[in-house]
């Protein structure tokens, strides 16, 4: 498994992706899914934003740069995990930093636990971030078990306000 910027070269296997996410059950994480790719024009843009996201010194009202990479397994698309550069209050209740997503097709292989512990490396090392604030829905076992398994620790601090359940990881 690597961790790739999103590259058009990667093409084929990211409409792969998003023909599988069509109707699936569970979150998409704002994965394009095939009926929105309904131009190459579509496809190219999303490469371009995502990379555009990482610097942009000037991005959309509420909105803060984030890294992305795309998990490549044995060549092919495998999905998507970013990093956000910093919290605002509402990522700090509710998306936290980290957001990540495995096209069906590989999942239940570790591949988004591995993902994890990679882009925690970058984040601490080119970030400099050294607490990282992740959340999912309480019903979402895979992912709490991806969070735990890189030292997630519960914050309840929150749980008699909101429904997602927050991890901090100290790096
Ligand atoms: C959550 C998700 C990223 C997990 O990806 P994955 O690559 O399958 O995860 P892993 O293979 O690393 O599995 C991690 C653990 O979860 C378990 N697991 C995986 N899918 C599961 C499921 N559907 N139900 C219960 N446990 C599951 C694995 O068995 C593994 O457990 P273990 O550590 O005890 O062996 C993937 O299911 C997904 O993309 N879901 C939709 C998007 C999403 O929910 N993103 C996270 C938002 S917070």
């Amino acid at each position: 498994m690597e961790l790739i910027r999103p590259n058009v070269k990667f093409k084929d296997s990211f409409y792969e992706a998003a023909t599988e996410l069509v109707g699936h059950k569970g979150s998409t994480e704002g994965h394009l899914t095939i009926d929105e790719l309904t131009s190459e024009e579509v496809f190219f843009d999303h490469v371009k934003r995502k990379l555009d996201f990482e610097h942009n010194p000037d991005l959309p009202e509420g909105y803060v740069n984030e890294t992305t990479f795309w998990i490549i397994e044995n060549g092919e698309y495998a999905g998507r995990i970013s990093v956000r550069h910093r919290l605002t209050p509402k990522l700090e209740t509710y998306g936290g930093h980290i957001g990540y997503i495995i096209r069906p097709k590989f999942r239940k292989r570790g591949l988004a636990t591995k993902a994890l512990t990679e882009i925690l490396k970058y984040t601490k090392e080119e970030l400099r971030i050294t607490k990282v604030l992740l959340t999912t829905d309480e019903d979402n076992v895979a992912s709490q078990k991806v969070i735990t398994a890189n030292g997630g620790v519960r914050d309840k601090s929150l749980d008699d306000q909101i429904e997602k359940i927050r991890f901090w990881i100290e790096l």
